[in-house]
């Protein structure tokens, strides 16, 4: 059982569940209505899963992993134009690539390395500060934050996640197989949730929700009435 960080005193609401449950849309929307920070725990998996790839590093090889997981040398801007975040990484701009499905899949498999999860604890909890912090991922609730005030843990039916994801990627003009995203749903969920350390489940107590047929204002209303139940706005 790792060690959790006892300066952390600020609030915490952690949105766990597979992806394409709609958790990072959510994220963002609650802490632009909370005005609190957001921390996109996958994002640092992308990071780790891209920074081997450019140093040529096996995704097998887990004390090479641990070493770039613990030195990441990333810087996030905002790009004062398109008002979009850029994510610089050793010098490189990555926004693109790291939002790429094959992204996805390297860090799911990077991200079953304990070595790689523990060099990434304490970079996570340092997103715990004032007024209060949203953090997305899939451990949140379990392992980084267990102390955390409210606990979502944000389900959908594999069919319906494919779906939203292949309209997004039809939306944008890109080509796109439903049935070949389906596919990869269904293996990245099974990796996810059958790793040995920190797997995908929701936390004791988290309010659990099904998004299947709920639509984003629905499912950001429910969580914004379970945070002001437990007084947190
Ligand atoms: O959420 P996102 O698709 O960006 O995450 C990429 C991968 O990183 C996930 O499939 C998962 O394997 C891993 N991850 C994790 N723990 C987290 C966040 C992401 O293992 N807290």
């Amino acid at each position: 059982m790792s060690q959790v960080n006892s300066e952390v005193s600020s609030p915490v609401i952690t949105v766990d569940g597979p992806s394409g449950s709609g958790k990072g849309t959510i994220c963002k929307l609650l802490a632009a209505k909370l005005g609190w920070n957001l921390l996109d725990s996958g994002a640092l998996y992308r990071l780790t899963a891209l920074a081997a790839k450019h140093h040529g590093v096996a995704v097998d090889d887990e004390d090479a992993l641990q070493v770039l997981a613990a030195h990441l040398d990333v810087q996030f801007v905002i790009n004062e134009v398109e008002e979009e975040l850029q994510v610089i990484l050793e010098g490189e701009l990555v926004t693109q690539e790291l939002r790429l499905e094959e992204t996805g899949e390297l860090a799911s498999i990077v991200a079953t390395k304990p070595g790689v999860r523990t060099a990434l604890l304490n970079r996570q909890r340092e997103f715990a500060q004032l007024p209060g912090l949203i953090a997305d991922g899939r451990d949140m609730g379990t392992v980084v934050f267990p102390q955390a005030d409210l606990k979502v843990y944000l389900d959908a039916s594999v069919e319906e996640r494919a779906n939203r994801r292949y309209k997004q990627l039809i939306n944008k003009g890109l080509d796109a197989s439903l049935e070949v995203i389906l596919a990869e749903l269904i293996k990245r969920d099974e990796r996810d949730m059958q790793r040995a350390v920190a797997p995908l489940k929701p936390a004791e107590h988290a309010l659990v929700l099904d998004s299947t047929s709920l639509t984003i204002d629905q499912v950001l209303e429910l969580v914004l009435e379970a945070a002001r139940h437990k007084g947190l706005r």
